[in-house]
């Protein structure tokens, strides 16, 4: 196999380091790992070697392949050693000043037309290649871990950097079975700037008291498909690395209400309550296993009384149909009469709010979440107004469940759980699109492969409709007076015309 780059090395025999280096060998370079500490590329070829040993037992690589990738990784003993390499990929500690003088040095060892790329995940690349004699060779490359298993790599584009670097770095991605994407040089660039939604706005649910983290977690998963709640994914990340993310991103983008982190991270890190790996952090975990408290029981109701749905309701056909299914006594008047329980569905408004407008009797009011149709969501979600009576709620509850689907009981909030986190992830990505970080395209790729969700976060706000998306936004804007729920102007523009939010103008 002839390479792109035929010799390659890799500084940094760490985690993220020794991953580069299996897929470059993989890929065909002879790769040459330095690491400050010998001991350390010693140990990473040894755990590499039996990564291949096992990748040749499951059949995945024959012996031949396994041997040459063998023989293509050689330890090097000094930087010097790298002075035939046409590519350096750095993956040493997180310094700027240390990066800094380790490229300072790596200038003076390699050929003039060698490239130079760093795996930072929260530097800046034009700030790294600001000493550089010849800044427009180097690019961030920046990898997941573990870098085998995470397919994706955000090739960054520092200030200077030449287009035809991050072009041949892109070529190289593929050559070892990685598919690239290209980000401008922002906070976070595009994978760890898009997650920022998800796990900060679950963060505001719940110390709003709106639900709490293993409710939030339920219905996320349940209702948008996530692998894992936000919760779930805040403890096997731990806080000691996601807590400072999120504070710095926040403030690399000066106090961007968007990216706001939130105190209950910053207080469970203080207290090491960190996550899985401490065995306590959201959930408490024995063996392993996350301990997760029951769901509270479905009530038995014996007197179910009729339901009257507000006029305004999202999916307000849907949501007859669906209590039809169930075999509701509905009302149909233009109010409700005075036992009945009435049901608001509004897209990020309160329905305390909505009770008071539509003069309802707030105590037999309930809210529903439809921004999801009722077919394609596995837990139906109940919120309650601060005067909404227990029979009335238990009753919502009870008539809901009849058909077995799961169901949450939340407290009243604009926007409900759903709307919240599925419209701040669009909103983020949206502005991601705005700023013109990445292509709409690559966005959708970096995240879907890098954070795993179930859809890219545009392809999201188009399921659900840019139109609702951008409801639920300007509706939370008005409930919460907060900045954090402006929408950008990506969104704005191409929810007002109902254009896909793929859609890229020329
Ligand atoms: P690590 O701590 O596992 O490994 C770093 C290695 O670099 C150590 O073996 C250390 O001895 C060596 N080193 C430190 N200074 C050096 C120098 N001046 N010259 C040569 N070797 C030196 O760190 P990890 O997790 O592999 O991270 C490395 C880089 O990758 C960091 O910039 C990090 O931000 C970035 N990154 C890490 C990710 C992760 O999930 N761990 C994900 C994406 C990027």
């Amino acid at each position: 196999m002839t390479s792109l780059y035929d010799t390659v090395g890799v500084v940094g025999a760490g985690a993220m380091g020794r991953g580069i280096a299996q897929i470059a060998a993989q890929g065909g370079s002879t790769v040459r790992l330095y690491d400050t500490q010998p001991e350390a590329v010693a140990k990473a070829r040894n755990e590499i070697c039996s990564q291949w040993d096992r990748l040749l037992e499951k059949g995945r690589m024959d012996a031949p392949s396994v041997q040459a990738c063998k023989a293509r990784l050689q330890p090097a003993a000094t930087l010097e050693a790298l002075a035939d390499c046409a590519l350096v990929v750095e993956a040493i500690v997180e310094r700027l000043d240390v990066k800094a003088s380790l490229f300072a040095q790596l200038e003076a060892v390699v050929g003039p037309d060698a490239v130079l790329a760093t795996n930072t995940s929260s530097l800046s690349v034009t700030a790294i290649a600001a000493g550089l004699k010849r800044p427009q060779r180097f690019a961030g490359y920046h990898f997941f871990n573990p870098v085998p298993l995470m397919k994706v790599v955000e090739v960054v584009a520092g200030l200077k950097t030449d287009p035809a670097v991050c072009e041949a770095l892109a070529a190289y991605a593929r050559q070892m079975g990685h598919t690239p994407v290209q980000a401008q040089d922002t906070p976070g660039f595009i994978v760890n700037h898009a997650g920022r939604g998800y796990g900060t706005e679950a963060l505001r649910i719940v110390g709003e008291g709106v639900a709490d983290f293993a409710t939030v977690d339920r219905i996320l998963k349940d209702q948008v498909g996530f692998r894992l709640g936000p919760f779930e994914l805040m403890d096997l990340t731990a806080l000691d690395v996601s807590h400072p993310v999120m504070e710095s991103i926040y403030r690399q983008y000066y106090d961007e209400p968007r990216y706001r982190p939130s105190v209950i991270t910053a207080q469970r890190l203080a207290g090491g309550v960190v996550g899985k790996k401490v065995g306590e952090g959201f959930y408490r975990y024995v063996d392993g296993k996350a301990q997760v408290a029951a769901e509270p029981p479905v009530p038995q109701v014996a007197d179910m009384p009729p339901v009257w749905v507000s006029t305004r309701a999202a999916r307000r056909s849907e949501l007859y149909q669906l209590l039809k299914d169930l075999g509701a006594k509905i009302e149909t008047g233009q109010s409700p009469s005075p036992t009945a329980l009435s049901l608001v569905a509004p897209l990020g408004f309160d329905g305390t709010t909505v009770a008071v407008v539509e003069r309802l009797d707030p105590a037999r009011t309930l809210g529903i979440d439809m921004l999801v149709e009722d077919a394609a969501t596995k837990r139906r979600v109940l919120a309650t107004n601060p005067a909404t009576r227990a029979d009335m709620r238990d009753a919502a509850h009870a008539l809901f469940a009849r058909d077995g689907k799961a169901v949450s009981v939340i407290r009243d909030s604009g926007g409900f759980v759903t709307q919240r986190v599925v419209a701040t992830i669009v909103n983020i990505a949206s502005d991601i699109c705005q700023q013109r970080i990445c292509s709409p395209k690559d966005l959708e790729t970096a995240v879907t492969l890098g954070l795993g969700y179930p859809l890219g976060p545009l392809a999201m706000g188009n399921r659900w409709g840019p139109t609702n998306v951008l409801e639920v936004l300007f509706n939370m804007q008005t409930v919460y007076g907060d900045p954090r729920y402006r929408p950008s102007p990506w969104l704005r523009r191409r929810g007002a015309i109902g254009l896909s939010l793929l859609h890229e103008e020329d």
